[in-house]
């Protein structure tokens, strides 16, 4: 979290209205088979952001529906960690409005922001486990820190439950540097959902692993919803798991969503950029740009 934290700007004046960059391809106003219902848990609504004078985001409209798995893809410096940033509050839009759970992010004090951000866990790439913890220690390290009145046969219960349901209940006294990459992202997931959030932001769960450990975690975000009834973004560049996890897919593209849709829509996209893109094609529209 640390270097990319930075102060979150002023709420965002409602004269600067809509952008001129709108994303015209986007089709989130158009419902698709899966369309769902209920106000959105998440919201980004043109979302710019300008981080050292480059515009990495230039308008992202995304909604996340009550439980459903939203995957985030684009290629590798795109954005993908920049609006998982935006939607835990660690990052502020330069312009535009970020909703979560009901609640506009820039219009929270730190003390609300802090609150809120409770209620989401977030799976860093790394797994971001502690090496001189346990997993034992590492799972309830949040625990410790923001429910302080809780019991330790308490913590104790809660640990193990989560540990049971990432399956590594067998690994409670091992440390990081013991286990396995895969187990190192289960751990951290057990963390991320210890103390119980609505809202789950993985970055990039897959990467590094081999693909039985990839199977193993894509099982996982699939049951951790349907087992704790939560809201999910992934972001991942790895197609195979977005279409094993996702309810709907967008891409990322150049600071826009250009394409959002059923993980069959996704498939049948016009697009000759998404079409690229989702078949790992190194000949089209992406790297003919790159060489011009
Ligand atoms: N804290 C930061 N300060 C400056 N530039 C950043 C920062 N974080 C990310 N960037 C830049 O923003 C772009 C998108 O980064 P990122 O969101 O990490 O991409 P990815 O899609 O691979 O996750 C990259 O060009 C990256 O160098
Ligand atoms: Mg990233």
């Amino acid at each position: 979290m640390k270097a990319e934290a930075e102060e979150r700007n002023d709420p965002i004046p409602s004269s600067l209205g809509p952008s001129s960059l709108d994303p015209s391809c986007s089709d989130s106003s158009n419902p698709g088979p899966s369309s769902p219902d209920g106000a959105p848990v998440i919201e980004l609504i043109d979302v710019h952001k300008n981080l050292s004078g480059l515009w990495v985001l230039r308008g992202v409209d995304i909604k996340v529906f009550p439980r459903e798995t939203m995957v985030i893809i684009g290629r590798s410096g795109t954005g993908k960690s920049v609006t998982l940033r935006h939607i835990v509050g660690l990052m502020g839009p330069d312009r535009g409005e970020v909703r979560v759970l009901g609640r506009n992010l820039a219009a929270l004090s730190a003390r609300k922001l802090e609150e809120l951000r409770l209620r989401i866990g977030f799976l860093f790439q790394s797994g971001a486990l502690i090496n001189w913890f346990t997993i034992r220690e590492n799972v309830a390290l949040p625990l410790l820190e923001h429910r302080r009145h809780m019991k330790a046969a308490e913590v104790e219960k809660r640990v193990l439950e989560k540990l049971r349901l990432v399956e590594m209940e067998g690994a409670v006294n091992k440390y990081p540097a013991q286990i396995s990459g895969g187990m190192k992202k289960r751990g951290g997931l057990a963390r991320a959902i210890i103390l119980e959030p609505e809202v789950i932001l993985y970055d990039e769960p897959t990467s590094g692993l081999d693909p039985v450990m990839a199977a193993t975690i894509n099982e996982l975000v699939v049951h951790t919803r349907d087992a704790l009834g939560v809201t999910q973004v992934v972001v991942t560049h790895d197609m195979e798991s977005a279409y094993r996890i996702a309810d709907r897919i967008a891409m990322l593209y150049e600071g826009k969503i250009i394409a959002l849709g059923t993980p069959e829509e996704i498939k049948k996209h016009p697009d000759p950029i998404v079409q690229q893109f989702i078949t790992g094609s190194s000949k089209g529209p992406i790297t003919d740009k790159n060489n011009e």
